[in-house]
């Protein structure tokens, strides 16, 4: 098959590395894709959201499967465009359309269908800017913690976790009257706090059956022990220690199938990944958020750790084909650590000269802002590279991972040296 992906993230370097895996890739392309996805599959200078000439590029190289990265795409329709014309609507395509990415583009939308559904999530209310002084009320009713969310897509940084009430008070104004994050908070959801352990549950669904992919632990703060800003996430581990069979059982039962029984009761076809943000809180898990694509730097794990041919998961996913049987894991642990750019989440450089790639020897170099300069790889985004460790325990994953990651250097280049721990803690206490 010749596979097109779409994005320029390390998800979309380790899809590319795993798709290339399979005896039926043909030819492999990646929009736009960055320095290190040049090296297994053929880059392609098309914006991710320029839907005219992806479809033409897809025409003339006869492609058969597009695996479509970010978002933002799905959101803005990509799968309804290729549906649209009958000169692209056989070609198959792993990703949902406008309706089911709302699942994502709508937090609104998200927390309705998750009540309607009996989907376990937390409490929350919308409110849009002719309602603040209702806003404000309903803020002084509630305890902090007040988690404050921008309904619309906001790249990453649509959530604010307030300390206080006049805080938050202070924020929901700045979000609906200022329209902080745009039109993404011309609606806002003042949603419970909750309390527990952070994971992550990938699936893969035609919109009937599904199909489980390994779970993962993803570090969303810059700072060593959570501290400091929200990234895109610093690191990520799977498995997760704490997400046992009994854990992943209520996940299937609670949230899994009442999620896809949902999309199928409301008429809302799917058939991509959905990715299931879940809160552990003393063994029941809750949903925070839904997202319509993979996870990155999830997606580094997650991978790795498939023993099957995913471009047959693929295939079966886009034609409606899968059936609900667990997809094979290996038994070994992966780790990732993000090296970013100096700065990042904030400001930062771009173009430095990274050093040492070569000098890896066996762990799994992902490029995520990265782009080809002569014979120089140098930086170009705030998350650089994500270093894949494995092995058969977290420790033995995390001293590959961080091996690595010493090897490489750049001028100013930061990452977080507490991939992990907080898992490798948890672990013992267990034993
Ligand atoms: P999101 O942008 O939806 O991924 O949210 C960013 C982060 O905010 C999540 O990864 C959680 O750590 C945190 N968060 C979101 N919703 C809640 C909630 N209801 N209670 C506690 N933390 C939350
Ligand atoms: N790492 C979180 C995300 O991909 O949304």
């Amino acid at each position: 098959m010749n596979i097109l992906i779409i994005g320029s993230g390390g998800r979309e370097h380790a899809l590319a590395w795993k798709i290339k895996q399979s005896t039926h890739c043909n030819q492999l392309y990646v929009a736009p894709g960055n320095a290190g996805s040049s090296t297994i599959a053929q880059n392609v200078s098309i914006d991710v959201e320029d839907f005219n000439q992806l479809g033409q590029f897809a025409k003339d190289k006869d492609i058969d499967l597009i695996v479509v990265g970010p978002e933002g795409a799905l959101v803005k329709g990509i799968r309804d465009y290729f549906e649209a014309d009958p000169t692209l609507n056989k070609i198959l395509m792993v990703g949902p359309g406008k309706s089911g990415a709302r699942l994502e583009g709508s937090k609104d939308f998200s927390k309705q269908f998750m009540v309607r559904n009996g989907i376990p999530t937390g409490k929350a209310e919308t409110f849009v800017a002719s309602q603040l002084n209702e806003a404000y009320t309903y803020l002084d009713s509630i305890q902090p913690p007040v988690v404050l969310k921008a309904d619309g897509l906001a790249a990453g940084k649509g959530v604010v976790i307030s300390p206080t009430v006049a805080e938050a008070k202070n924020v929901i104004r700045e979000m609906l009257e200022e329209k902080k994050f745009g039109e993404a908070s011309a609606k806002v959801l003042i949603e419970e706090f909750l309390d527990g352990i952070e994971l992550s549950v990938f699936v893969m669904t035609d919109g009937k059956n599904y199909a489980i992919l390994p779970e993962a632990k993803d570090y969303k703060r810059i700072g060593e022990k959570d501290t400091g800003p929200n990234t895109g996430g610093m690191g990520a581990v799977s498995p997760v220690v704490f997400a046992d069979a009994v854990f992943m059982k209520k996940v299937e039962e609670k949230v899994i199938k009442p999620t896809i029984a949902g999309l199928s009761k409301e008429n809302i076809p799917y058939k991509g990944f959905v990715f299931i943000g879940l809160m552990n809180i003393n063994g029941e898990p809750f949903v925070i958020e839904y997202n319509a694509r993979m996870g990155d730097p999830e997606t580094q794990v997650v991978l790795p750790r498939i023993d099957a041919d995913f471009v047959e998961l693929l295939v079966a996913t886009a034609k409606g084909e899968l059936t609900s049987k667990p997809v094979p894991q290996k038994k070994e642990v992966a780790m990732t650590v993000v090296m970013v750019a100096e700065g990042y989440p904030g400001g930062y450089e771009k173009g430095k000269v990274i050093d040492g790639l070569s000098k890896v020897e066996d762990g799994l170099v992902f490029h995520a802002g990265t782009k080809s300069n002569g014979n120089d790889v140098v930086t170009n985004g705030g998350r650089v590279l994500a270093v894949t460790g494995t092995g058969a325990t977290l420790d033995e994953a995390s001293a590959a991972a961080y091996k690595s990651v010493s090897r490489i250097q750049w001028d100013g280049l930061y990452f977080r040296k507490d991939i992990g721990e907080d898992l490798k803690k948890w672990a013992s206490s267990l034993s």
